[in-house]
This record gives C-alpha cells, structure tokens and sequence, in this order.
C-alpha cells in the first residue's frame, strides 16, 4: 500500500514537470499534431489504398490541427531546444504570408478531400508539402 503510494506520487510528479514544457517543446508538440494527420494523407496518396472515409477523418483533422502551432509564437521565446529562426519575428509581414499561404493550402485539401478527383486532391496535397517547406525554409533553423 505505501509502496503504490510513493509510485503514484512519484509518477504525479513526473506528470506536472512535463507540463511545464518550454515554448520551443509546446510549438514542436503541436507541429508534430498536424504532422500525424498529414503524413496518412500522404501515404494514402503515394502508395494507397485509398479509402476516402480514412482521408475525410485525416484532412479534417489537419484542419483542426493546422493553425494550432501559431498561437504559440509568443515574442522571445527561442529557447534551448526551438528550431524557431529569429526572422519570425523580425519579418512578421513574411511570416503572417506563410502562415495564410498554408492555411488556405489545408482548406483546399480538406475541402477537396471529398471529391472522386484524385489527380486533384494530389495537387492539393503538393501544395501543402511545399508550404511547410517554403516556410520551414525560410523560418525554422537546424535541429538543437
Ligand atoms: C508558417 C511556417 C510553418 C509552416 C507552414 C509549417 N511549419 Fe513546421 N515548423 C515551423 C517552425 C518555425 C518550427 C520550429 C518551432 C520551434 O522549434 O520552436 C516548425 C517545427 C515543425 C516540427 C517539429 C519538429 C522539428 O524537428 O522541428 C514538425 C514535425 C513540423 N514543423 C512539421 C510541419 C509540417 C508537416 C508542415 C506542413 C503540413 C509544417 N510543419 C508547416 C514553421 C512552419
């Protein structure tokens, strides 16, 4: 009984130091969200089977997932392990266009993701691959 009791407590404790993350690891988080939505929708279309009902659940929720990260890029906030590039926020115009360019890439895809045209929705799906690198490109800086 006090044995499971010390465990509980010390599992407790491990849970509220990880809650306090840093920036960097709360924005990694929530990138590597949308990227377990996007990267089915990507194997999907490379190598198949296509099933639409699978699609339609991951486009929606790349949707949901997409403009998450960029609530989290608070001025400041590079710290040790943030791949963040100090240009986001000496180039807020350039980023906000990335940022729109991409969203607006997620919407057409989910947006299409119901549709049979699959030539189509495989335009859709390169246009949001080259905005995450258009952007990680120009905004996001080598691994820590
Ligand atoms: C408008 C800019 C922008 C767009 C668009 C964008 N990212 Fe990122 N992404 C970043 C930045 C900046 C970071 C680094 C955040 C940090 O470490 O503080 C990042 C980090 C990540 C990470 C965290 C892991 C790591 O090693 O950095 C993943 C995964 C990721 N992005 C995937 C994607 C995918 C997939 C897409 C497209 C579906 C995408 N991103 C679109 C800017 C962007």
């Amino acid at each position: 009984m006090k044995k499971s009791t010390t465990a509980l407590i010390l599992a407790l404790a491990l849970l509220c130091s990880s809650a306090i993350a840093g920036p960097g690891e709360d924005r990694q988080k929530s990138f590597k969200k949308v990227l377990l939505s996007f990267e089915p929708i990507g194997v999907m279309l490379r190598d198949g089977p296509f099933r639409q009902d699978q699609f339609i659940k991951h486009a929606d929720a790349l949707k949901a997932a997409a403009p998450v990260p960029f609530t989290l890029f608070k001025p400041n906030s590079i710290d040790d392990i943030s791949r963040a590039k100090a240009e986001i926020w000496s180039q807020p115009a350039k980023f906000k266009a990335e940022q729109d360019k991409f969203l607006a890439a997620v919407n057409a895809l989910q947006a299409g993701a119901r549709s049979d045209d699959l030539a189509a929705v495989r335009i859709k799906y390169t246009a949001v691959t080259q905005s995450c690198k258009s952007c990680h490109d120009s905004f996001r800086g080598p691994k820590k």
